[in-house]
């Protein structure tokens, strides 16, 4: 298995800090064992060893009240700079240089704390103990720092797809590009859970605090984990556990009836109700710790309250009150939509749905439902709006969902470093620059901390399978750490993270080599954007290869609701408040006006709210046509100097890991390729209109 980002390279400059660890608990005996494997890593015999001694300790992680009142100057010095005891997970880091030396002095107030702490000592690499680089002989200058670290969400939730039962459609794992599920296997939980505990830490590492164990589509194997099958969850749950990762499960709405044999699953239904407490109460028997519910419902024919004639806050509140006893959150998810829709009815707008929706029920959800919300408003396409939804809901807790598994993005065989596209979501301000941006929804500081409750914070779905790189493709990597570190803080810059993440993935490796890989990831999502479907318009895959590779009319006459309109004349949805389905005026109002205008909209997201013609000349100056063809030809062309670049670089780099990174960077190009051919060839039938450039088109 690949190390990942904990590769013992990242941990060694720990080794010789002969750390002191202070307190008490399974997390801090974790801590522990992390600190006595970065020790061996230095050839060092003992560690943790205790506090004090002749000269100062250079490195201590220590619970606030594990540390004793004759404790040693350097640790009482460091306690009492702490102004306010952190949170939860939160940590202080007290860093003094002096005359002798750096010291570091981490406190926290529980073990979960002061794991992360732990963590966060790695991220900072070398420098975090004042080693200079070679050759440096410049006197350490004197200095003390005092920084308090707390995270953004209190919910940084990972979603995975697996299947227990492998489905015939979907396979082990929905939309998953990595190998089979590391929790099951045909049918069964797998009987080594070895690498879930390994995943456990990177996931720790990298800053998620909760794993969902199964699909949200819940098939009936599926379903028996809240019940026939709870010793499954029980077993995963002790794998998670040690890193502060609780679990959760995706349920059935129908699960009184699925599993318990009641005649309905009608939430009004006392019986129901009483169904639900018992069954939540049984989980909470066999796992304390247990995280709450996701639920996928009245979506794409998964079972639901509009059944019974109730809607979504009935169905979530429900749940919520069978959970509350227990600390348990209802993850609801806000991806409904009509997927019945006939092609031919031009007033229904997939787009609009969530928001039409859930809009009308804020204010009605009680305090441990999470409302989780898709970043766009369709489905995880390389570039969409961000969903009204999250900007509309203003007593409800609000979790942003992304993709990490590149379900629209390439699969795992392109390289598409995704954060740049969470990061640009999260740090807008929709109501204007001087308003509140979206991680301040999803944290729950614009509103909801005035009533004294956290925000809904991020959820994600997962990318990682029993492949021996865990997603298949090695770089693929990045967006899952990528992922951690934003559901921590949210203001992170997507370049910073990408640093860390080759810092600590290939810290040891020839500097060629990792500004190779640094500069690969870093643009990877536009040249993706521009050979595929172009300007925000979405989809144009084929729906029959599972969403891979080009099809540009695949989706069109189908009952799903995502079209792209194109004519003789010119392409794009209409979704103004002057023409069309009016969409663009479900934004706060400066955001609606400069979409709603098609002289303010962004190039990026014409498409998506405006049908222009082929003509219509973008703000870059180009028309829409040639701006399809130039950047069809250019995405190509990007593609075979990220080849190139690479086979510079890959006999530096991990034979295995240079191989697999060659073959996706070849399947990358041909499938390039292909689209570029047919979204051009397709274009230029349509139209007429030749390249400007007169390059090749079929
Ligand atoms: C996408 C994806 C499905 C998934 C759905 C969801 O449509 O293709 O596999 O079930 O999203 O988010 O529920």
């Amino acid at each position: 298995t690949h190390p990942a980002w904990l590769p013992d390279a990242a941990l060694v400059h720990l080794a010789a800090a002969d750390a002191v660890v202070l307190g008490d608990g399974p997390l801090v005996d974790t801590v522990r064992t992390e600190v006595a494997h970065a020790a061996t890593l230095g050839g060092g015999e003992t560690a943790p060893r205790p506090a004090g001694g002749a000269s100062p300790d250079r490195l201590v992680l220590a619970l606030l009240d594990a540390v004793p009142d004759d404790a040693p100057e350097q640790l009482r010095e460091a306690v009492d700079l702490v102004q306010r005891a952190p949170g939860d997970e939160g940590f202080v880091e007290v860093r003094r240089t002096g005359a002798a030396g750096t010291t570091v002095t981490m406190l926290a107030t529980t073990g979960h704390g002061l794991l992360h702490a732990w963590f966060h000592l790695v991220r900072q690499g070398a420098a975090v103990l004042g080693v200079r680089p070679e050759g440096d002989r410049s006197g350490a200058q004197a200095s003390l720092r005092v920084e308090a670290h707390e995270p953004a969400h209190a919910l940084r939730v990972l979603d995975h797809w697996d299947n227990v039962s492998v489905h015939p459609v979907m396979g082990q794992v929905e939309r998953g590009y990595s190998g089979g599920s590391l929790f099951y296997d045909d049918g069964a939980l797998r009987p080594d859970l070895g690498r879930v505990r390994q995943y456990a830490r990177l996931l720790a590492a990298s800053g998620v605090n909760r794993v969902a164990l199964n699909n949200v589509n819940v098939g009936r194997r599926e379903a028996q984990l809240l019940t026939t099958h709870l010793d499954d969850v029980v077993a995963l749950a002790d794998a998670f556990r040690p890193y502060g990762i609780r679990v959760h499960l995706s349920v059935s709405f129908a699960s009184p009836v699925v599993l318990g044999g009641l005649g309905t699953a009608d939430p009004v239904d006392p019986e129901v109700q009483a169904w639900w407490a018992q069954t939540a109460a049984a989980v909470y028997a066999a796992v304390p710790d247990f995280g709450g519910f996701v639920v996928k419902a009245d979506s794409e024919g998964q079972p639901g309250p509009f059944t019974y004639g109730r809607d979504h806050a009935d169905g979530a509140n429900m749940l919520a009150r069978a959970l509350g006893p227990h600390d348990g959150v209802v993850h609801w998810r806000a991806f409904v939509y009509d997927h019945h829709q006939d092609w031919r009815d031009r007033s229904t707008d997939r787009a609009r749905a969530a928001h039409d929706h859930f809009a009308p029920l804020d204010g009605r959800f009680d305090e441990n439902v999470v409302l989780q919300v898709k970043l766009g408003p369709v489905d995880f396409q390389v570039r969409e709006p961000l969903s009204p939804v999250i900007t509309v809901m203003p007593q409800t807790r609000v979790a942003v969902e992304v993709q990490v598994t590149q379900e629209y993005t390439g699969q795992q065989q392109h390289v598409a470093y995704l954060a740049p596209q969470w990061t640009d979501a999260m740090q807008t301000r929709p109501w204007g620059d001087d308003g509140p941006a979206v991680h301040d929804v999803t944290s729950g500081r614009a509103t909801l901390a005035r009533r004294g409750i956290t925000g809904g914070g991020l959820a994600a779905v997962s990318n990682v399978g029993q492949d021996v790189f865990w997603t298949g493709h090695p770089f693929a990597q990045a967006n899952l750490y990528a992922y951690g570190r934003l559901a921590w803080d949210p203001t992170l810059t997507a370049e910073a993270i990408l640093d860390e993440w080759v810092g600590l993935t290939f810290g040891d490796a020839p500097d060629e080599l990792r500004t190779t890989v640094r500069d690969l990831l870093s643009g990877s999502l536009d040249v993706y954007e521009q050979y595929t479907a172009p300007l925000g318009v979405g989809f144009m895959v084929s729906p029959t290869r599972q969403h891979y590779g080009p099809d540009v009319d695949g989706y069109e006459y189908t009952a799903w609701g995502t079209y792209h309109f194109a004519d003789r004349d010119g392409v794009g949805v209409d979704r103004s408040c002057a023409t069309g389905t009016g969409y663009a005026g479900l934004y706060p109002p400066g955001l609606a006006a400069t979409y709603e205008s098609l002289s303010t909209c962004p190039d990026e997201l014409l498409l998506f709210f405006h049908h222009v013609p082929y003509s219509h000349r973008l703000h870059s100056g180009t028309t829409v046509v040639q701006h399809i063809y130039d950047t069809h030809f250019a995405g190509v062309e990007r593609v075979e100097e990220m080849v190139t670049a690479w086979e510079k670089v890959a006999p530096l780099a991990d034979p295995a890991l240079a191989g697999r990174v060659g073959e996706r960077l070849a399947e990358q190009l041909r499938s390039a390729v292909e689209w570029r051919d047919q979204l051009n060839t397709y274009f230029f039938r349509k139209s007429g209109v030749p390249d400007g450039r007169g390059r090749r088109i079929y």
